[in-house]
């Protein structure tokens, strides 16, 4: 059995529980939340709820501890359950929001095993249409490097106001992070990123230059919450055969093209919700023993070093 506690009930909290519940290997141990009162229910029963972090790790011994809280609060709270549990800590991305909290993360290693404790939840790039892309591109290495990524995120925060910042920070730190995780299953990172941002942190565009196949390419990263509808897609350019190949992470589709000519589909039967289709595979992979590298504290450093050190 895999003894789980949960931190920070509240959106993304909603999906971490119905995929936790499908595992039979789970149990939920606990639940925290400040601004929760009671417990919350789970498989039709009430775990122990608490307001406070450190006293459930005073009256429990979780083997994973699951932090769904606002940005600002991941790095302070993973420290705590590194030094006060032996639990592994899934942490909702980004891992950190600035740079001096990832160096205090990797001044805990030696003292704790953060490197072996520590997972974020790059769950991005455990969407389908990433996967199978993924596949696609590993599979015709005749279509050369990909010379351009362009991805565009939006998401309609722009009504939640303040709210939003309190929770997501800015626009960069809360998309910019899933399209560079997703961005590591096609090409590898070769920041920093340029990253200029507006309308008050609502909205950001941003360059990288990445390595595919032995080439330099750049990524155009736009992402803004001034919208009604969520929307996101991304295109990826082989530049040299002229293939293109375009995903749609909302509607969790994608094909491939080049000139007039149609080279693959990919779809969906339509069943799945788009969170649980992300967090499903995240979990399979962390709870096979082998979890895969991206969600790993390596994958987070590489990933936050190319995120916040914006020029
Ligand atoms: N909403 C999404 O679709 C989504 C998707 C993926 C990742 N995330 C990430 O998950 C995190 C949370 O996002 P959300 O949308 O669920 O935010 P949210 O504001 O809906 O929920 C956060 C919850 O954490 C609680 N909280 C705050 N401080 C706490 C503390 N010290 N201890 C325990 N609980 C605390 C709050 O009371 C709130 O209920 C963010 O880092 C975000 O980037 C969100």
């Amino acid at each position: 059995m895999v003894r789980v506690g949960l931190v920070g009930v509240g959106i993304i909290a909603e999906t971490h529980l119905a995929v936790l519940a499908e595992r039979p290997e789970v149990e939920l141990e606990f639940t925290v939340d400040p601004r929760v009162a009671g417990p919350v229910g789970f498989r039709g029963e009430a775990p122990p709820h608490y307001r406070d972090l450190a006293r459930a790790l005073d009256a429990h011994r979780p083997d994973l501890v699951v932090l769904a809280t606002p940005t600002e609060t991941h790095a302070e709270l993973t420290s705590l359950v590194l030094l006060r549990s032996s639990a592994r800590v899934l942490v909702e991305k980004p891992l950190v929001h600035d740079r001096a909290s990832l160096a205090a993360l990797r001044e805990l290693d030696g003292a704790v095993d953060v490197r072996g404790r520590v997972l974020t939840a790059h769950h991005f790039a455990f969407s389908p249409e990433v996967d199978w892309a993924a596949d696609l591109l590993a599979g015709h290495p005749e279509w050369g490097p990909v010379t351009t990524v362009t991805s565009a995120f939006y998401d309609p925060y722009v009504s939640r106001g303040a709210e939003a910042f309190a929770s997501y920070v800015s626009s960069w730190t809360d998309s910019g992070v899933n399209q560079l995780s997703m961005l590591t299953r096609f090409v590898d990172l070769a920041g920093p990123a340029s990253v200029r941002q507006t309308d008050g942190g609502a909205s950001a565009w941003c360059t990288v230059d990445f390595r595919s196949r032995g080439e330099t390419g750049t990524a155009r990263l736009r992402s803004s919450w001034l919208t009604g509808a969520s929307s996101k897609e991304s295109s990826l350019v082989f530049g040299r055969s002229g293939v293109e190949v375009w995903i749609d992470h909302t509607a969790m589709t994608g094909f491939a093209a080049r000139e007039g000519e149609l080279l693959a589909v990919f779809g969906n039967d339509g069943l799945t919700p788009r969170k649980v289709a992300h967090y499903r595979p995240l979990y399979a992979s962390l709870l096979s023993g082998r979890p895969d590298p991206v969600l790993g504290f390596e994958a987070a450093a590489t990933i936050t070093e190319v995120h916040l050190a914006a020029r």
